[in-house]
């Protein structure tokens, strides 16, 4: 079989973007069937005007057709050693060498940009028998530097469970902290909590054994992100803990405009200060509420936690959420 690998511009070539994503949607629902996840383009697009990182994309075409994508996207702003991959070849087409094809093409620009630490994902059902991905991981040369489980959580939930959670009913010190919550619209006063925990997003949740250094977050940096899935059509619950006026946990939920019945549970964190308060599950049960009252066409929460979350995963098993699979993180060092 014969086929190109060329570079793609997503913001120029909407034709040919289109059909790139599109690999990556039928790549994933290969692997999970309805419960895939995708990109919309809006959102490729959004992420490659914005300032945080830089992007190499290159497609692999026959003809006219695209049947493998890759997308490296290189962080500005922190963790610029890192070059973090993405790779899927159609079902159609694997298993004739595209995906090394794009995997050394891709491997060439990065080395080119001086990045010297790769890391991509591989995400495999739990049913899966024989997952191409780690097998091509390993091939690659990558070693698994992070196991997380993906959990999915059916909504609508228990409206009265999700309530005496919300509320902390059992927590002793619940009264010490206020729970709030936003749909689409944060206030600015929040922006720079925020962006505190962002920051300690990158140092205190579990790491594995992955390359990383602390991430550098602020008020602005957390606007452009909100701005990004805004212009994109996502739509976000946010929800916050205060001690006081302090921000001291957070958790987000965010819709796709791609797939609206989906929700993406995205960072949590509670300050290691406010930890052992309940705040965790009283953060994700607001979260969950809001979404159920306010975009009440989700009926998925979709979850990833690192293996070792002991507490994270607690609160996941308390809330329903059920484990459908799991995500390695494969770091390759480039010498
Ligand atoms: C992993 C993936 C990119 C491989 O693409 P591909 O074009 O089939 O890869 P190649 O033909 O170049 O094969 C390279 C290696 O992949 C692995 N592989 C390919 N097909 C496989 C299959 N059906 N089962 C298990 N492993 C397979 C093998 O290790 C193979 O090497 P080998 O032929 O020497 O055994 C493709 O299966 C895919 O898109 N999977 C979903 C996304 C993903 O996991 N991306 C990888 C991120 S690191």
């Amino acid at each position: 079989m014969t086929f190109d690998i060329i570079p793609i511009d997503p913001l120029v070539d909407e034709d040919l973007a289109t059909q790139w994503i599109e690999v990556q949607k039928r790549s994933g629902e290969a692997d999970w069937g309805d419960d895939h996840c995708a990109w919309a383009l809006a959102e490729i697009q959004g992420r490659r005007r914005g300032t945080g990182y830089s992007f190499v994309d290159l497609a692999a075409v026959q003809g006219d057709s695209v049947i493998g994508m890759a997308a490296v996207a290189m962080p500005l702003l922190d963790n610029t050693h890192l070059a973090l991959l993405m790779l899927h070849v159609d079902p159609d087409h694997r298993g004739q060498g595209v995906g090394t094809a794009l995997a050394d093409a891709a491997l060439g620009h990065i080395r080119e940009r001086g990045r010297t630490v790769v890391q991509a994902d591989t995400e495999t059902p739990a049913a899966a028998k024989e997952p191409a991905g780690p097998r091509f991981a390993m091939k690659c040369g990558a070693k698994c530097a992070q196991t997380v489980f993906r959990s999915d959580m059916t909504l609508p939930a228990d409206r009265d469970l999700l309530r005496r959670f919300a509320a902390g009913e059992g927590v002793e010190d619940a009264a010490a902290f206020r729970i709030d919550w936003r749909l689409d619209e944060i206030p600015d006063e929040w922006l720079p909590g925020l962006a505190v925990l962002e920051q300690r997003m990158s140092t205190d949740a579990p790491q594995g054994d992955m390359t990383v250094e602390e991430e550098d977050w602020t008020a602005d940096r957390v606007q452009e992100n909100l701005d990004w899935a805004r212009n994109a059509g996502r739509r976000i619950v946010q929800a916050v803990a205060f001690e006081g006026e302090a921000l001291v946990g957070f958790t987000q939920i965010e819709v796709s405009a791609n797939s609206p019945t989906l929700g993406y549970q995205q960072d949590t964190l509670v300050l290691r200060e406010a930890r052992g308060n309940g705040l965790g599950l009283r953060l994700k049960a607001t979260a969950a509420l809001a979404l159920m009252d306010e975009l009440p066409q989700v009926t998925t929460v979709r979850t990833w936690n690192a293996h070792d979350n002991r507490h994270m995963l607690a609160v996941n098993a308390d809330l329903g959420y059920v484990r459908t699979g799991v995500l390695q993180v494969w770091e390759k060092t480039l010498g």
